[in-house]
């Protein structure tokens, strides 16, 4: 039985680092583990121009642990209004890492996001052939689509369409949670440059887990946790070995205080316990080999980046005791808890 693994230094293709004091208590999860980051520009303000992303990286800096050389990616976020000279501009200059598309009100702070994507197709025509890579948080958020739909539908109408439009396009279709999403991204993995990351948890929730025994917040995350067939997809995909999927957390921490009362805000923070945990979900599905592709190549190639010369080891302890909650001022946020017998050492 494999007790210790080497990797090469694993990138997260997607995390909420927020900004402030939660910044400064999550960044180092982050930032000793991860080589490379892209920071989700869903702040408060959220980070729709060059001058907004220069200052989120710069307070970004100023968090980072000492001695630690991680390196943050900032996406643009998407408005009906986003200029393309600004997008192209501050992607060449380095203070973008591609562009994020949020459909309006699908998620946390996502207010400012966009009604319609054909919207932006004008867009995605100037971003293609720059290179600007698409992220998206692919769901679609109509009156008439069922909630656990909305990923399914945006699958089969507006990706199925973005593919046939932008076949050259560098799309990501993030934190994939439904067999359809999963077999669209292989389906189409050699006539598009589409591919799809996944989180931990949805890897292993399913809708019973935030459902069962009282409403667990601690699940409740966008897109929602779904089947248990589902999850058997995903987790399939995820340790295919295929290079169509890779890692992105999608860590999103809350205050507990905004977490564990009427409207749970939407997000789990599974920063502290991800490599651990995607290692664990390798073993079980006996796939431990294909961890570093997963984690630490596909996401660069997708990308055309360079993948990292330093390695990162995991090794088999019995179960620590990994800190439940970081404080955060006079509140906390809660680590997401799932046992693994793996730890970075
Ligand atoms: C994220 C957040 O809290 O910012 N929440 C979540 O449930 N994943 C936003 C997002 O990525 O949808
Ligand atoms: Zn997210």
């Amino acid at each position: 039985m494999i007790r210790q693994l080497s990797i090469r230094r694993p990138d997260d293709w997607h995390v909420h680092l927020r900004e402030g004091e939660m910044l400064r208590a999550v960044l180092p999860a982050h930032a000793t583990v991860y080589g490379r980051f892209v920071a989700m520009p869903n702040l408060s303000i959220p980070v729709t121009t060059r001058a907004l992303a220069r200052a989120y990286r710069a307070g970004i800096f100023v968090a980072m642990p000492d001695g630690v050389r991680a390196e943050p990616l900032i996406p643009c976020y998407l408005t009906e209004d986003t200029s393309v000279e600004e997008l192209i501009a501050g992607h060449q200059a380095g203070d973008f890492f591609g562009a994020k598309f949020y459909p309006v009100g699908a998620t946390t702070l996502s207010r400012a996001g966009v009604r319609d994507i054909r919207r932006l197709y004008p867009l995605f025509e100037v971003m293609q052939k720059h290179g600007v890579p698409l992220l998206m948080h692919g769901e679609v958020v109509d009156d008439d689509v069922d909630f656990y739909d909305r990923e399914r539908v945006f699958v089969e109408t507006s990706l199925s369409d973005l593919v046939r439009h932008f076949p050259e396009l560098t799309m990501t279709m993030e934190h994939l949670t439904t067999k359809e999403a999963v077999d669209f991204v292989a389906d189409h993995q050699h006539c598009s440059r589409l591919a799809g990351s996944i989180t931990l948890h949805h890897l292993l929730l399913t809708c019973s887990d935030m459902l069962n025994n009282g409403l667990r917040a601690d699940y409740f995350c966008y897109p929602l946790v779904k089947t248990a067939s589902d999850r058997a997809a995903v987790r399939g995909a995820a340790t295919s070995g295929r290079a169509c999927y890779f890692l992105g957390t999608d860590s999103a921490p809350h205050l507990k205080s905004q977490k564990y009362c009427a409207t749970a805000k939407a997000g789990i923070f599974t920063a502290p316990v991800s490599l651990p945990g995607y290692a664990a979900v390798f073993e079980a599905e006996g796939a431990l080999e294909n961890l570093e592709g997963f984690a630490s190549i596909y996401g660069a190639e997708h990308y055309g980046l360079p993948v990292h010369e330093d390695q990162i080891t995991l090794k088999k302890t019995p179960v620590q005791n990994l800190p439940s909650e970081l404080s955060v001022d006079a509140d906390a946020v809660r680590v997401f808890s799932t046992p693994t017998e793996w730890h970075i050492v």
